[in-house]
């Protein structure tokens, strides 16, 4: 089997997590390929009877799955304390992650990069990006700026001091002068590091070339995105995105699977919209609708636990992330957080400055100017949560569904109709023909 793309369609959020442990048995291999520990995704299982929650941040979905190996891609950046926290935790549970794969090339998430995360954040006051706070700009920025350290430095002890004070010699001065924080010693992160190590040595891997040498075999693997399409650092809503390729390029050049490789690219959508953090949001609701979608799809993160900003769904964001990352299959979530409206809203286009935009402005400024322009769907009151198949949902709700569909651009294989494993409801295959 190709390798398989699993992408955010909005802001982040959209229940990738869920979509990436529905197919779980059906994939040998989930990667994480961007981003790190800014990612919140929940899983909802269902064990001897009782509902069972998960929180993943830096580890792929497919953990939860005993057939699937997962992957830290060389993309991803990696807070090692978080690492070791989150697979105790787990291991604490009963799930196995003894077969958690690392790449030698991914980053690592030095302690003054969450340090400096967090004060550059506080001196831009309202320009802030509201950032999770994890230190994940600070250390893309040093990846591309090559002051990074990466997972396989840990294992030169020589190399990874030369890092660290090369780092170090830069990173004190911000941290003082402009700052006015405490500069971090030498020693003080080499220990943290080299704490780390031996644990970490045999997780370690030329994660490229197991990749390689898995789909020559005929095994599928799922690469699945952190962040979503609007918060890509080239595609988003610059600059207030993360600092990673968080589209189906990014698929790619974050695991080491050429785009050859690639057949399928699903993309979740939530059947309206939310938002974490600062920046641009057409369909933003400050209102009882607004506060609505937020307490009925309960949604405050699951990182910080910030209140999620809600509005209704944006079809010109959906085209485009049809657009970006080539979508064969979306997956439509929340479905079931829609029940009870009189009529649904959705966006359709945009009014900027009395000018119709079908399309995502080029410019941010017009993006920010954006005025959605709805058309409203009548709505339905039946629990659709026990339903299976597309024909089982009211009318309303199906219409809802085609709609969105055509004017997305792309088919909907499957809709979520509550957070558990089985409330999906599955119209076509997403491991592709
Ligand atoms: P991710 O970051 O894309 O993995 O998404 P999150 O886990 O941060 O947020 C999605 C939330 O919606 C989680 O709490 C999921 O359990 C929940 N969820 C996913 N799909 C559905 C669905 O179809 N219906 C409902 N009600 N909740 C869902
Ligand atoms: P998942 O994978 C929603 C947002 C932050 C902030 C911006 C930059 O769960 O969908 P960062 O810490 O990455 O530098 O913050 O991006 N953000 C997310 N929003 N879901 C996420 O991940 C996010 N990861 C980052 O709120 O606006
Ligand atoms: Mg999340």
């Amino acid at each position: 089997m190709p390798a398989i793309v699993l992408v955010g369609a909005q802001w982040g959020d959209e229940g990738k997590g869920k979509a990436t442990d529905l197919m779980g048995s059906d994939v040998d291999y989930v990667v994480k390929f961007n981003g790190g520990n800014n990612a919140g995704h929940t899983i909802v299982i269902e064990k001897d009877g009782k509902r069972e929650k998960y929180a993943l941040h830096l580890l792929p979905s497919g953990i939860l799955t005993p057939t699937c190996t997962p992957i830290i891609g060389n993309g991803v950046v990696v807070d090692l304390a978080v690492l070791f926290e989150e697979l105790d935790g787990l291991e604490a549970r009963g799930v196995d992650t003894s077969r958690l794969l690392v790449s030698a090339n991914a980053h690592i998430i030095a302690p003054y990069n969450r340090v400096l995360d967090k004060v550059t954040e506080r001196f831009l006051g309202s320009r802030k990006i509201g950032t999770t706070g994890r230190g994940i700009g600070p250390t893309y920025a040093d990846k591309m700026a090559r002051n990074g350290i990466r997972v396989q430095d840990l294992f030169d002890e020589k190399i990874l001091r030369q890092k660290v004070e090369a780092a170090l010699a830069y990173k004190n001065q911000i941290l003082a002068k402009i700052y006015n924080r405490r500069a971090v010693e030498v020693d003080e992160v080499m220990d943290e590091l080299l704490g780390y190590a031996e644990r970490l040595r045999p997780m370690v891997a030329d994660t490229s070339l197991v990749l390689e040498q898995a789909l020559n075999e005929g095994k599928t693997v799922l690469l699945e995105a952190g962040q979503a399409t609007l918060l890509d650092v080239d595609h988003g809503t610059y600059p207030f995105v993360t600092s990673s390729n968080a589209t189906a390029g990014g698929a790619c050049t974050g695991s080491g699977i050429p785009p050859t490789r690639v057949s399928t690219v699903i993309a979740i959508l939530k059947a309206y919209s939310t938002r974490v953090g600062e920046g641009p949001f057409p369909t933003e609701l400050n209102d009882a609708n607004g506060e609505f979608l937020r307490k009925t799809g309960a949604e405050f993160g699951t990182t910080t636990g910030r209140p999620r900003r809600c509005g209704w769904v944006d079809t010109v964001v959906g085209r485009y992330a049809t657009r970006i990352n080539g979508v064969t299959d979306f997956v439509v979530t929340k479905l079931d957080v829609l029940t009870g409206l009189d009529t649904i809203p959705i966006c359709v286009a945009y009014d900027v400055d009395g000018v119709r935009h079908d399309e995502m402005p080029v410019n941010q400024t017009d993006f920010h100017h954006a005025k959605p322009i709805y058309e409203d769907l009548p709505g339905w009151w039946e629990d659709i949560s026990t339903c299976r198949t597309f024909e089982e949902l009211p009318a309303n709700a199906q219409a809802y569904v085609l709609r969105l569909e055509e004017l997305i651009g792309a088919r909907v294989s499957a809709i979520g109709v509550g957070p558990g494993r089985d409330e999906i409801i599955s119209r076509h295959s997403l491991l592709g023909a």
